[in-house]
């Protein structure tokens, strides 16, 4: 995707793959600031404090941890460094299946290596392939989605669709799961325009998913996170797409905190409500959403607002200075409030994700 004219894609690899460098998500929407990661312990920290988040791409990220300690462990170190690594990485951030995912994938593609060396390639190997994988999977979700987008155009005209948190494609590799849609209308010619719920206590919408649609040319508009029923309820809203950071078994969908509140308003206003993912977010060993871990986030993301102030970035504190605050970072979408799962083999009911004729 397009940043001032040029593309880019969330990570890419430094020479020699001796680490990756990635977009420092914390300083968007105002400053475009990269950073290398070169050891298990730099990955572990852009997770955990999310100058790199978004489920996709928290696996992806992870997946060069592995590669990144066997690349730095002695010979006789690797396959501990590796275990280690994989401990590590796997703390950092707990609601995210796509994380776990991801390290499972690249640790079992070394696990049959002859040679310290056999491991420290194929960790590699494994670790593109998730990169290249989640690139394609999101392409095709696009490409799912947009069918859904042209119904509604055939019918009305212009589409608005109204997105939660970031998912879009600085959450992923490229294209994003919940914008994959929008991007690909876009370069359809389908009109559309996206209300972006700003997505408090960290604003991803606000200044994330703003700020990709802004540079790639999609219409939007930003709307505090207690508009969206209000808009559904004025018949401002065709289509919710959100993303997704774990779908149970049954299709329990967790997900930006705030999402089960603007599910809720779509079933009782009658508006679609789909959550684009690719199959690596669907956990089918948790059976429903109880069991999927809620990450808690420190308080003062909640009791601070970060933005540009007149002499540079600052940050404000927007509640009593002695009020306690609480931060859960996601909740859970009944899969009954669910239309559709637009996944990168089709658009499935809740039922077809059950039975597991989607996402495998
Ligand atoms: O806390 P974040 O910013 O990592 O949360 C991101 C989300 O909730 C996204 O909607 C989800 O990861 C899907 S990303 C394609």
């Amino acid at each position: 995707m397009r940043i001032r004219g040029q593309n880019y894609r969330t990570l890419w690899e430094l020479p020699e793959a001796n680490g990756i460098e990635v977009i420092d998500q914390r300083h968007l929407p105002h400053r475009f600031v990269t950073a290398a990661l070169r050891t298990p312990a730099d990955v572990a920290e852009a997770i955990r404090d999310m100058w790199v988040r978004g489920a996709p791409l928290i696996g992806a990220v992870a997946g060069y941890g592995l590669h990144l300690a066997a690349r730095l462990a002695p010979d006789s170190r690797v396959p501990a460094a590796v275990a280690e690594a994989f401990e590590l990485l796997a703390a950092t951030r707990p609601t995210a299946v796509n994380l776990r995912w991801a390290l499972r994938f690249v640790a079992d593609r070394a696990r049959d290596a002859r040679t310290p060396d056999e491991v420290r390639q194929r960790l590699l190997d494994a670790a593109r392939q998730v990169v290249g994988d989640e690139l394609e999977r999101s392409r095709r979700i696009g490409e799912h989605g947009l069918r859904l987008i042209r119904d509604v155009a055939a019918r009305k005209g212009e589409v608005n669709v109204l997105t939660h948190c970031n998912a879009g494609w600085l959450a992923c590799v490229d294209y994003g799961t919940a914008t994959a849609p929008v991007y690909a209308a876009h370069e359809a010619g389908v009109p559309i325009h996206v209300w972006v719920a700003e997505t408090r206590p960290r604003n991803q919408g606000a200044a994330l998913t703003a700020f990709e649609l802004g540079e790639h040319g999609v219409r939007h508009t930003v709307v505090a996170d207690n508009a969206g029923g209000h808009l559904m309820q004025r018949g401002s809203v065709d289509l919710v797409i959100v993303g997704a950071d774990r779908v149970a078994a049954n299709g329990d969908t967790a997900n930006k905190i705030g999402t089960y509140l603007k599910a809720l308003a779509a079933r009782d206003t009658g508006v679609p409500f789909y959550v684009a993912l690719p199959s690596s977010t669907i956990d089918r060993a948790v059976p429903d959403g109880t069991a999927i871990p809620i990450e808690e986030r420190s308080p003062d993301e909640v009791r601070y607002l970060d933005g540009l102030g007149p002499t540079g970035p600052a940050r404000v504190l927007v509640v009593p200075a002695g009020s306690p605050a609480r931060n859960p970072a996601f909740d859970v979408t009944p899969a009954r409030l669910v239309t559709g799962f637009i996944t990168e083999d089709g658009v499935f009911s809740s039922d077809e994700l059950r039975t597991g004729a989607a996402g495998r």
